[in-house]
Parts: C-alpha cells; sequence; structure tokens
C-alpha cells in the first residue's frame, strides 16, 4: 500500500477482569423470497458508477411500490455483562451469505472479514455462527478500482485508499480502542428488508460497495464477543445509508430505538421516525462523526460549573453520538463536576463509596427514585434527559443493598465526550442527515413506532411499524451475570 490513511472510529471497548462473558442468543431465520439478479458474469470488474446507474432506475421504481420501510433487525444489547453491542443479520451476494455486523455510527463503512482474512475470529462467545465473504462464490461480485468514482470520493474521508500496484481500492481502519482491519472494496448485492406492521419482506436488492477484510488486529480478532464485521452508518459517501439515498432508494435519514432491557434489540429503520416530543439539535458542520454542540450539563435545574472549552469542537474534542461505543465517555474537564453533582443529590439517602477509583453507591431502594435525572444540554434548546438508568450500572449486591456505580468514564487527556449505547438506549435518536440534525426522544422502545419516508415525488408516506411483534431476533433472554469485583476500565482512546 503506498499510504496508510487511519480512519478513526471512535468506537471503545470495555475491558473487564476476572469476569466472564457469556450470553445465549437464538437467532431466527428471516422471510427469505428473494429476487435475485445475475446481472453481470462472474467477477468481472465493472465500474461501481455503471452498477449504480443500472440499478437506480430498478430500485427507483421497486420502492415506490413498497408499502414498508428498509430495516434491520436488531440484536444485542448495550449491558456490558451480556453482550454490550448492537447488531443486525445482513445478507449479500448471490446466492446470499449472511453476516452479523455490529451497529456502529461512529464509523462510515460496512466491511465484513473475507475468507483470506488473517486475524478474523472463527467462533463467537455471542453463540453466533461467523461467516467469511468470499467473493469468488457470489456471481454478483466485482472488486473496486481506483479509478472508480466511489473510491476517490472515499479518499476525500479517509475511509479508501488506493494500491496503484493491482488498481485495487482498499482501505485500513484504526479504531478508537487501538484494534484496527484493512482489506478491499467489493461491489455486491444487498438483500434489503422491509418491514410494514408486524411483518418483515426482504424482496429488494441493491448494489452497494462494502469491504472485504483480509487483515483484523487488535481487539478485532477476539472471539469473546465477535460478529462477522462492522455496519458504520456515518455520514460520508461510502456509507451504506449514503450509498443508498444517493441511489434514491432510501432517504437520507435513519432512525433507531435501541431496547435497554434484557432482551435487547430494538427498532433500526431507514426513515424518520415521527413522534410527538422529538427535540432536534444541529449537527456540527465539517466534522467526519455524528458531533453535536453540547452546551451544559444540569442536574435538577442547575448547570453544573464546567468550563465551556470543554465542549469546544475541534479534532481531538468535542461530543459525538456513537452506537458502536457501549458506555459513555466525558471529556476530563466535566467529569468531576458531573460525578460530585450526583453524588450531592443523592447524598441524604444514600452511602456513596469508591470502588477502584469509580464513584459506586450502596442503596435499598430503587435508583429510579433516588437519583435524579441529568439534563444535556444541546444548542437550539435540545435538552437530553439521562436518567439513572442511563449513567448507573449495577454491580454485585452486598447483605439487602445493591451497588450501583457511575458508568460514566473520563476521557483522559482529552476533551472528548462520546454518548454510547448506555446513553442512546430507551430513546429514539433520529439521524437527520438531509437536514443536518439529530433529534431524540425517552421511549419504550418494545412499542411500535410511526416512520416517515418522503418518497421522490414529494408524497410523505407513514408506515406503522409494530415491533412489539417482530419477530425478535433475539428471543432468549441474556443471563445477567453477578460481577464480583467492579473492574470497569475504560480503554485509551487513541486518536490518531
Ligand atoms: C414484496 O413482497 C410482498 C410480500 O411477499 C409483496 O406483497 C410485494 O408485492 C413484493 N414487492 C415487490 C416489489 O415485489
Ligand atoms: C426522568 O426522566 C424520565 C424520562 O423522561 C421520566 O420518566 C422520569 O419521570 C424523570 N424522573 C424525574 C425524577 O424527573
Ligand atoms: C431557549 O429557551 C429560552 C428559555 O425558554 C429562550 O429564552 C430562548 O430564546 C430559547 N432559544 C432558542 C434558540 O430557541
Ligand atoms: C402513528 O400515527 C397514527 C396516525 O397519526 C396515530 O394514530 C398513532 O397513534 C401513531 N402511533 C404511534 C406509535 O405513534
Ligand atoms: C418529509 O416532508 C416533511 C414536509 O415536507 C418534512 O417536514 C420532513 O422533514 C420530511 N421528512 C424527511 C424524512 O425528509
Amino acid at each position: 500500500m503506498p499510504a496508510y490513511i487511519s480512519a478513526i472510529r471512535i468506537s471503545i471497548w470495555v475491558i473487564f477482569s476476572g469476569v466472564i462473558l457469556q450470553a445465549s442468543m437464538v437467532l431466527c431465520g428471516f422471510p427469505t423470497t428473494l429476487n435475485l439478479h445475475r446481472a453481470f458474469p462472474n467477477n468481472q470488474r465493472v465500474e461501481l458508477s455503471q452498477l449504480v446507474a443500472r440499478d437506480r432506475v430498478r430500485h427507483g421504481r421497486l420502492l415506490q411500490s413498497f408499502n414498508g420501510v428498509v430495516g434491520f433487525p436488531l440484536s444485542g444489547t448495550y449491558d456490558p455483562y451480556s453482550v454490550g453491542l448492537y447488531y443486525t443479520e445482513i445478507k449479500i451476494g448471490t446466492p446470499p451469505q449472511v453476516f452479523y455486523v455490529q451497529i456502529d455510527t461512529g464509523s462510515d463503512v460496512l466491511w465484513v472479514g473475507c475468507n483470506s482474512c488473517s486475524g478474523c475470529p472463527t467462533s463467537s462467545g455471542l453463540q453466533l455462527q461467523l461467516n467469511s465473504f468470499n467473493p469468488s462464490s457470489s456471481s454478483s461480485a466485482s472488486t473496486i478500482s481506483c479509478s472508480d468514482k466511489a473510491c476517490s470520493l472515499g479518499t476525500q474521508s479517509s475511509d479508501s485508499l488506493c494500491d496503484s500496484q493491482n488498481n485495487q481500492c482498499g482501505y485500513q481502519f484504526t479504531y478508537g480502542d487501538g484494534s484496527g482491519t484493512s482489506g478491499y472494496y467489493v461491489s455486491d448485492i444487498l438483500h434489503l428488508e422491509t418491514v410494514t406492521g408486524s411483518s418483515w419482506t426482504s424482496n429488494t436488492t441493491a448494489t452497494i460497495a462494502f469491504g472485504c477484510s483480509t487483515q483484523a488486529t487488535g481487539d478485532l480478532t477476539k472471539s469473546d464477543r465477535a460478529v462477522d464485521g462492522i455496519f458504520g452508518f456515518g455520514q460520508q459517501s461510502l456509507s451504506v445509508v449514503s450509498q443508498l439515498a444517493s441511489q434514491g432508494i432510501t432517504p437520507q435519514v435513519f432512525s433507531h430505538c435501541l431496547r435497554g432491557d434484557s432482551t435487547g434489540g430494538g427498532i433500526l429503520v431507514l426513515g424518520e421516525i415521527v413522534e410527538p416530543g422529538i427535540v432536534y439539535t444541529p449537527l456540527v458542520q465539517s466534522q467526519p462523526h455524528y458531533n453535536l454542540d453540547l452546551q451544559s450539563i444540569s442536574i435538577n435545574g442547575q448547570t453544573l460549573s464546567i468550563d465551556s472549552s470543554a465542549f469546544a469542537t475541534s479534532t481531538n474534542s468535542g461530543t459525538i453520538i456513537d452506537s458502536g461505543t457501549t458506555l459513555a465517555y466525558l471529556a476530563e474537564a466535566a467529569y468531576d463536576p458531573f460525578v460530585n453533582g450526583i453524588t450531592n443529590a443523592v447524598s441524604d439517602s444514600v452511602n456513596p463509596l469508591l470502588s477502584k477509583g469509580t464513584q459506586c453507591y450502596l442503596i435499598t431502594s430503587s435508583v429510579d427514585q433516588i437519583f435524579p435525572n441529568v439534563s444535556f444540554n444541546f444548542a437550539n434548546n435540545a435538552s437530553m434527559i439521562v436518567t439513572p438508568r442511563d449513567y448507573l450500572l449495577q454491580q454485585n449486591s452486598i447483605g439487602g443493598a445493591s451497588l450501583w456505580c457511575i458508568a460514566f468514564q473520563k476521557t483522559d487527556g482529552q476533551e472528548m465526550t462520546i454518548l454510547g449505547d448506555i446513553v442512546l438506549k430507551d430513546k429514539i435518536i433520529v439521524y437527520d442527515v438531509a437536514h443536518q440534525r439529530i433529534g431524540w426522544l425517552n421511549y419504550d422502545c418494545s412499542s411500535s413506532v410511526n416512520v416517515s419516508t418522503n418518497s421522490s415525488t414529494g408524497t410523505n408516506k407513514n408506515t406503522y411499524i409494530n415491533t412489539g411483534q417482530l419477530p425478535s431476533s433475539s428471543s432468549s433472554v441474556n443471563t445477567h451475570h453477578m460481577i464480583s469485583h467492579i473492574a470497569i476500565i475504560g480503554a485509551l482512546l487513541l486518536l490518531l
């Protein structure tokens, strides 16, 4: 490779010591009514733009006739003691090959381990059947050349690089936890599922560019919570959501509602969840991630005294929302005021104690009654209500009391604030890329939502999604393990 360009994925894993992670997951298949098209001969190299042009016509038509919205069935939980990530099942290629991929709004690209991958795990502690993509087993796969427009666009956002020796469009990503992956781009068919009411239908396809990883390093080689790859939902040109939107297949907006209970899963749709009460804040412009303008944090109406520079957006400071991060990370200057604010608010009714540097509380009644809601106040008067279950994690019980600890971590030496799954769960989150804004609302994600996708003809299409009745991908309950040691150590945030 002529140049190593590192993309930053702000995804941090929680490191455990002396904790065995176990989860039992049962994954049901999805209805498979697939219309496959053998549009091009085996492995012939075709320009992606050519495929895109060909498909745009077909899919523009196809989607008009749908009643449903494109959705991805979700599994997994935020709970670092059971799964600690949300993932979906995707099908790519002809015939379709099945992959489990982590939902990550902190990176752009969809990639899966390829058959030649060195370091990719082959088994998963999540009881998932791992798979590797074999381009030569898919009649619709073709590699993407350096000269392809998608490749040069991707280079601008560090999502692609050119291997001029064999004219192949490649990538190399280094993630926030220091792990990494590299490989080359492939163009192939993604089988999309649409959801209407409580039923999934799988009868449309789109040709997309995605990564075929030939190497994994760091935590991405570990099998304890391994999946086949990562599904980046970022806003740069090579993300699947951007590709589908530019092909006119889906709107430039997607939404999720991650269930915070032990069942996990939730809703992930390409469209806008509409619900009264959703508040929006503008995205900070020209940022690689979903950066928001956090202005203050308040507890019981009192604004915490935090230097406003802690919230400024620059290369290594600012606030992002990232479904690929399990917990939440606060800028260094905001951390102590945040923890002290909570401790002061509950000092009358609980016993605060420090455990390995983490602030914990021994309580005998419900956290919801004792602990305050914390308000994260963003630009445009948009407040995010962070409930006790969004910032505390239950540890073991001591006698008749239970021990809850602050789950937020301090980003040492950084002024980065990252709101991960523990905060994003139990909320509708709307990523409205078209209008460059993010919306949210505290919500019970086991109930139904309405989704709006405006078609290109300007008509507003509303679809009622009743996920309460959807065949859940994670139908079994994950065993919650009692942890004997408090051993949550935030991994170092490496910003390269
Ligand atoms: C997709 O499948 C559903 C249910 O099988 C059917 O009603 C619908 O007409 C199909 N749509 C297309 C475009 O084939
Ligand atoms: C905290 O916020 C949640 C969600 O908005 C709400 O249901 C709850 O009543 C609030 N609790 C308090 C003490 O205000
Ligand atoms: C935010 O709310 C305050 C108080 O309700 C109001 O005075 C102010 O104009 C609002 N700002 C914006 C940008 O809406
Ligand atoms: C969806 O929209 C319909 C019509 O506006 C409304 O009656 C219904 O309550 C909404 N459902 C949800 C879950 O918001
Ligand atoms: C759909 O159209 C309505 C009205 O024009 C607009 O307010 C809304 O933001 C649009 N939604 C999407 C997903 O583009």
